[in-house]
């Protein structure tokens, strides 16, 4: 199989170049990736110096031309489209690049793919579209969708462009949401490594609002593994959650790490709340259990661990994002909240 895979340069796409090369041989992957302050070419270093399956391009997914021209010689077998703005904060700062990537990009894709018949495309969506719940109740494929961010507001038109290509050209979509993944290259504006860095610095860990807003996390490479199911076996037009059995409060997931890390539960400060704040995500995957086989295989614990292990030795990397845009982040992050 030929796959265009866009955003690989990001967390969770640079996750999945890795696994499916190393797990099918006869797979090739072409990587279209904007390098935005999130994207990391050196992510993927090995495999553009030693891996002639994997290739790279620089681009825009809202590029109409260059797509065009990508999708040109008819190999491409397959569109994963991890591409977007992803980070709630930054919607909320400023809205607009996240209308741009992950709406209009996201038509421009799915044009394009229509127009040269493409005969599967993923669309890589999130929990976040279906806005928040209750202390009970999960999320199913049939929860109205109720986005309060722009960033969810943004996920959520992309999805219902999603739809409507499968509606009205039968154009073979297949979307999938799924709860917030942790684990190797993250950007460190994400809690979980943002929270490392800080007690590793001895800062202050700046939890939101009260601290007990719940996510489901999932490590990423169980996501990483639906995907890979979605791509081979979802239905055409069909949406599909995912989820880790990992309810947590945010506080626990960051006392957790103190300990894990050997750090005093001092360093936790409270600050003001997002906006908008989600209280709890929870997913019902029945449906991608019952019909992909999916489930997530790894507990919380295990992967919040191997997680700390991988940022542990791989300090260079950290290194190199805190260089650039991240110290860039934090400044003015602490500049605007303190
Ligand atoms: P990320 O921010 O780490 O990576 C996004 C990548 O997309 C970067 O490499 C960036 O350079 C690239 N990109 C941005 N705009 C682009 C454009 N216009 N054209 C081409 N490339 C562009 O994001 P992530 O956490 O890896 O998330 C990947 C996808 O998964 C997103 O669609 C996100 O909404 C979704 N998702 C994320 C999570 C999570 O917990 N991180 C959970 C569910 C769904
Ligand atoms: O649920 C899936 C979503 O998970 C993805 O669609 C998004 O792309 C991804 O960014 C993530 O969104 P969240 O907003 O849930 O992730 P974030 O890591 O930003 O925050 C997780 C929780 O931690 C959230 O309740 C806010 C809180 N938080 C976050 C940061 C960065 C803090 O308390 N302090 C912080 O400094």
């Amino acid at each position: 199989m030929k796959l265009l895979v866009t955003g690989g340069c990001g967390f969770i796409g640079t996750n999945f170049i890795r696994l499916m090369l190393d797990k099918h041989p006869d797979w090739s992957i072409v990587n279209l990736d904007k390098l935005t302050y999130a994207g990391n070419r050196l992510n993927l270093a090995d495999l553009e110096r030693g891996e002639p399956r994997y290739s790279f391009v620089q681009g825009d997914i809202g590029d109409r031309a260059l797509v065009m021209d990508m999708l040109t010689d008819a190999t491409v077998d397959a569109i994963v489209n991890f591409a977007a703005e992803s980070h709630v904060d930054r919607s909320i700062d400023d809205p607009s690049p996240f209308l741009t990537t992950n709406v209009l990009g996201t038509q421009n894709l799915l044009e394009c793919a229509r127009q040269r018949r493409v005969s599967r495309f993923v669309h890589i969506s999130t929990d976040e579209v279906y806005g928040t719940l209750g202390a009970s109740g999960k999320f199913s494929e049939t929860t109205p969708l109720a986005p309060n961010s722009p960033y969810s507001a943004s996920k959520a038109g992309a999805d219902l462009l999603a739809r409507a290509y499968f509606e009205t050209y039968a154009f073979p979509v297949v979307t999938t949401r799924c709860s917030n993944n942790y684990g190797p290259y993250q950007f460190p504006e994400k809690l979980i490594p943002l929270m490392y860095l800080a007690a590793k610095d001895n800062r202050p860990l700046p939890v939101y609002g009260d601290g007990l807003n719940v996510r489901d996390w999932i490590y990423v490479d169980d996501h990483c593994h639906g995907v890979e199911l979605a791509l081979l076996k979802g239905r055409e037009g069909q949406v599909y959650n995912f989820g880790g059995d990992a309810e947590e409060t945010n506080l626990a997931v960051v006392k957790t790490m103190l300990s894990l890390l050997g750090k005093p539960e001092s360093l936790i400060t409270f600050v003001g709340d997002r906006p908008g704040h989600d209280r709890r995500y929870a997913m019902d995957y029945s449906l991608a259990a019952l019909e992909l086989g999916f489930a997530p295989s790894l507990d919380f614990a295990t992967g919040l661990r191997r997680t700390i292990d991988w940022y542990e030795t791989n300090s260079r990397w950290l290194e190199q994002v805190q260089s650039g845009e991240y110290r860039r982040f934090m400044d003015s992050w602490y500049g605007a909240r303190s």
